[in-house]
């Protein structure tokens, strides 16, 4: 594992790390099985305002990722440099094995990350909220030849067997979307076989030093103008993605900023954070 201080930039210009093109708010009503169960693991009930919000974003979610599909890969072609990069990081911090690797690919759109692992591993499931998104995903998989036991998307995590547990769940670029990135992690690692890793790769919130220079005021959120989509609006830090892990349940927890690009002048750096489920944890 990787230790967090082997910090590695790669500039890469080309990148640009937008979630996709601004689309107003659905009008249609929210009528899709939920993901996750809203409550939390104390068996507290979550708070309605929370639950309010939760199937607001999911909804315009739903309505964005629908909307692009086919289009997502065309006008977003460093989604792909970035899955490529995203796939040597994790060769490099995890043992992939094309005989025996499963992977759960959470919030996987159109299959990006999926396919540069595909080499590298025996199986892919992909789950995404979008069903646009599962289908292309889907489509892709049957152009490469793929069996639906070797690279499958479906709807939901509900949808997998329920014996269904994964060496590795990866989860890129879409924690930034979610509103309880706690309740989403603990969920994932439930999926995971012990031993196996939990990955979330996204936007890093990093205080560089151009943010804080001659008492400026801060730069706005990195993904503003996408609030309806994304609720973390300026990435996650390297504390918010422990204590999350830690939270789950996690061991050997570890953050990298794996690569970074520029947008609209800034520097913008990607972070990849592993934890390992305890073996003795069924
Ligand atoms: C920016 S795309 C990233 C896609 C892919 N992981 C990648 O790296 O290319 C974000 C994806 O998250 C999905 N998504 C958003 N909210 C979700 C949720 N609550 N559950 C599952 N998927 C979700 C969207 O439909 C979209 O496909």
């Amino acid at each position: 594992m990787m230790s967090p201080s082997t910090t590695t930039y790669h500039p890469t210009p080309r990148l640009h790390p937008t979630t996709g093109t601004i689309t107003a708010l659905p009008t249609h009503p929210h009528t899709h099985n939920h993901h996750l169960h809203h409550h939390h693991c104390s068996g507290a009930p979550v708070p309605a305002a929370t639950i309010d919000a939760m199937q607001q974003l999911e909804a315009a979610n739903i309505a964005h990722f629908d909307a692009l599909s086919e289009d997502y890969d065309r006008r977003h072609p460093e989604a792909r440099e970035l899955a490529l990069r995203l796939a040597r990081a994790l060769r490099r911090v995890l043992p992939l094995d094309e005989d025996t690797t499963c992977v759960l690919d959470y919030a996987c759109g159109s299959g990006q990350v999926s396919r540069a692992l595909a080499p590298h591993v025996l199986r892919l499931v992909g789950v995404d909220i979008s069903p646009r998104m599962v289908e292309l995903y889907n489509a892709r998989a049957d152009a490469q030849g793929l069996e639906p036991h070797e690279m499958r998307a479906v709807g939901a995590l509900a949808e997998l067997d329920t014996q269904d547990r994964f060496d590795l769940v990866v989860c890129s670029m879409a924690y930034h979307h979610f509103v309880a990135v706690d309740d989403v992690s603990r969920e994932l690692v439930k999926y995971l076989k012990p031993g196996g890793t939990l990955a979330v790769a996204d936007i890093a919130h990093t205080e560089l030093p151009e943010d804080c220079d001659d008492g400026a005021p801060p730069p706005p959120p990195i993904m503003a103008g996408y609030e309806h989509i994304v609720t973390h609006t300026r990435g996650f830090s390297e504390e918010d993605i422990r204590g999350v892990f830690v939270g789950a349940g996690l061991e050997n927890v570890s953050f990298e900023l794996f690569t970074s690009a520029k947008r609209q002048g800034r520097d913008v750096h990607f972070f990849l954070g592993t934890g390992t489920k305890p073996a003795e944890v069924a």
